[in-house]
């Protein structure tokens, strides 16, 4: 992810973090790193595949990694002020189901709370779709306003279907990826998107 990273989700005050399909990737790590949040951040990180998560319970012990399905969160409203999602909406196969599941990291997100999305796909947001008529609606769903940015990165490549997508080395800044930064559209009066 690109530095803008960190700089989002200081300005966030509700240090609450949760990062979606985490995957085999240190990013968890590297967010709660003191070089990208303040030591006070909590940072969640999970996973639909049991052995993602276990292995990643061993790799970084310091750190939470839960078993959980990113459509149906065991969350209470409200419990993050921050939501990382990078290459989970990839995996997502129809528009319906990525709006519902956009619903659901908004019914955790805090009011004023952040998503940022890292995809392959051009997800739609509802600024996208206001002066068409587009039947499916959009990928986000009314909840979100968004900023996107184009950036690149690594090809990954599934080797292994049991096994989350590894990047091919030689590939990075190779190919070009959506960086969506989202606020809860309730907020956006009150707050910077940049
Ligand atoms: C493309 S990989 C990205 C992994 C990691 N974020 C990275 O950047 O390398 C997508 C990950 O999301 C997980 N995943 C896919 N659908 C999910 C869902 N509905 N709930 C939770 N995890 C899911 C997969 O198991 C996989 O680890």
């Amino acid at each position: 992810m690109p530095p803008t990273v960190s700089t989002i989700l200081h300005a966030q005050t509700f240090r609450r973090l949760l990062v979606v399909g985490s995957g085999d990737s240190a990013l968890s790590a590297q967010l709660a790193s003191e070089k990208a949040l303040k030591p006070e951040w909590e940072v969640i990180s999970i996973d639909f595949s049991s052995e993602v998560t276990d292995r990643m319970k061993i790799r970084f012990p310091e750190l939470a990694f839960l078993t959980m399905d990113a459509r149906a969160l065991s969350f209470e409203d409200a419990s993050f002020g921050a939501i990382v999602d990078k290459g989970l909406s990839d995996c997502i196969g129809s528009v319906t189901e990525r709006r519902k599941y956009f619903q659901e990291l908004r019914r955790v997100a805090v009011d004023g709370g952040r998503l940022l999305v890292l995809s392959q796909r051009h997800l739609q947001t509802e600024q996208d779709i206001l002066d068409q008529t587009d039947e499916d609606g959009s990928d986000l769903g009314p909840s979100w306003l968004c900023k996107r940015e184009e950036v690149y990165g690594a090809l990954f490549v599934e080797n292994d279907p049991t096994r989350p997508p590894f990047p091919q080395p030689g590939t990075d800044n190779t190919i070009p990826y959506f960086l969506l930064v989202c606020t809860t559209n309730e907020d956006t009066a009150e707050q910077s998107m940049t």
